[in-house]
C-alpha cells in the first residue's frame, strides 16, 4: 500500500513539474514562437532543444545583468525583463520543458563561403565541437539549432564587448569573446556561420 502512495505521489510530483515548465513556456511564445522556433523580426532566436544547463545559465545571467544589459543590446534587452521575472524554481522548470522541444534544422539564409568559415571553424571546433555539438564541461552551446542570423549578431555583440564583456557577471560568455575577437569582419563571420549552418544535424 504504502509503495503505491509513494509511487502516485512520484507520478504527480513529475506531472506537476512537467505541466509547471509548459505552462511557463506560454510567456515565451510570443516572441520565440509555438515551437520555440524564434521570429526573426523581434530578434528572438530558436530555443527549443537548446541543453538544459545552457537555457538555465542564460536565463540567470539575464535577470543577474550579466547579459542583455549593455545599452546598444536591442534584442538582449527585450529578453532581460522577461528573464528578471522567473524565480529560480521557474529558470529550472521552464529550461527543462524548453530542453525537450524537438529542434528545428533552422532555414539557411546566409550565402558565405563555405570553404573560408571551414578554414576559420578550426579555432572554434576546440570548444564547440568539429561537428558544432557543443561541450557541456567547456560551457560551449551547440550551434547546430540556432538561427544564422542570430548567431552573427552574436558575434557582433561579443566582438563589439556588447556581450560576454565582464568576467564577472558572465564569466562563460568572457571566454567566448576573445575568440570572436579573432573574426576580422562580418564577411568573416557569416563565412563561419555558413560553415556551422552546412554540418550535418
Ligand atoms: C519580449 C520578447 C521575449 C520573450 C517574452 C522571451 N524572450 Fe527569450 N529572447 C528574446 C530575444 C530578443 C532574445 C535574443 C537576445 C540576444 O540577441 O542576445 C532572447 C534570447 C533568449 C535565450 C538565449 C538563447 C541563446 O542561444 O543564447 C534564451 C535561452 C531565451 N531567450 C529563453 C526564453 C524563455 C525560456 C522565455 C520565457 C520564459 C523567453 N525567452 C521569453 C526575446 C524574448
Ligand atoms: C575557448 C572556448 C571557445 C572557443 C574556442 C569558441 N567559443 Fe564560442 N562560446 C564559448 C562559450 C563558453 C560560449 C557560451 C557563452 C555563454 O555562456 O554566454 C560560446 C558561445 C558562442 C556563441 C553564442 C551562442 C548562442 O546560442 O548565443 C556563438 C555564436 C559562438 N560561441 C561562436 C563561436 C565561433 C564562431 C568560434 C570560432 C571563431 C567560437 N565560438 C570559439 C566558448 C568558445
Amino acid at each position: 500500500m504504502k509503495l503505491v502512495f509513494t509511487l502516485a505521489f512520484l507520478l504527480s510530483t513529475t506531472t506537476f513539474a512537467k505541466s509547471r515548465g509548459e505552462e511557463l513556456f506560454n510567456l515565451c511564445m510570443s516572441c520565440h514562437g509555438q515551437q520555440g522556433y524564434g521570429n526573426h523580426k523581434v530578434g528572438a532566436p530558436a530555443i527549443a532543444g537548446l541543453p538544459k544547463w545552457y537555457i538555465t545559465k542564460q536565463l540567470t545571467i539575464f535577470a543577474s545583468g550579466g547579459r542583455g544589459k549593455h545599452p546598444d543590446d536591442d534584442a538582449g534587452n527585450r529578453m532581460r525583463p522577461m528573464a528578471r521575472t522567473l524565480t529560480p524554481e521557474d529558470i529550472k522548470d521552464v529550461a527543462d520543458y524548453v530542453s525537450i522541444l524537438k529542434p528545428q534544422t533552422p532555414e539557411k539564409t546566409l550565402h558565405g563561403d563555405l570553404e573560408k568559415g571551414k578554414a576559420l571553424f578550426v579555432v572554434c571546433a576546440a570548444c564547440h565541437g568539429q561537428n558544432g555539438d557543443g561541450n557541456e564541461v567547456l560551457h560551449a552551446p551547440t550551434l547546430k539549432i540556432s538561427n544564422d542570423w542570430y548567431l552573427v549578431t552574436q558575434l557582433k555583440n561579443f566582438k563589439n564587448k556588447i556581450r560576454g564583456a565582464d568576467a564577472v557577471t558572465d564569466a562563460f560568455g568572457a571566454t567566448m569573446s576573445p575568440m570572436a575577437a579573432t573574426l576580422p569582419d562580418e564577411e568573416a563571420m557569416k563565412n563561419v556561420i555558413t560553415y556551422v549552418q552546412s554540418l550535418k544535424q
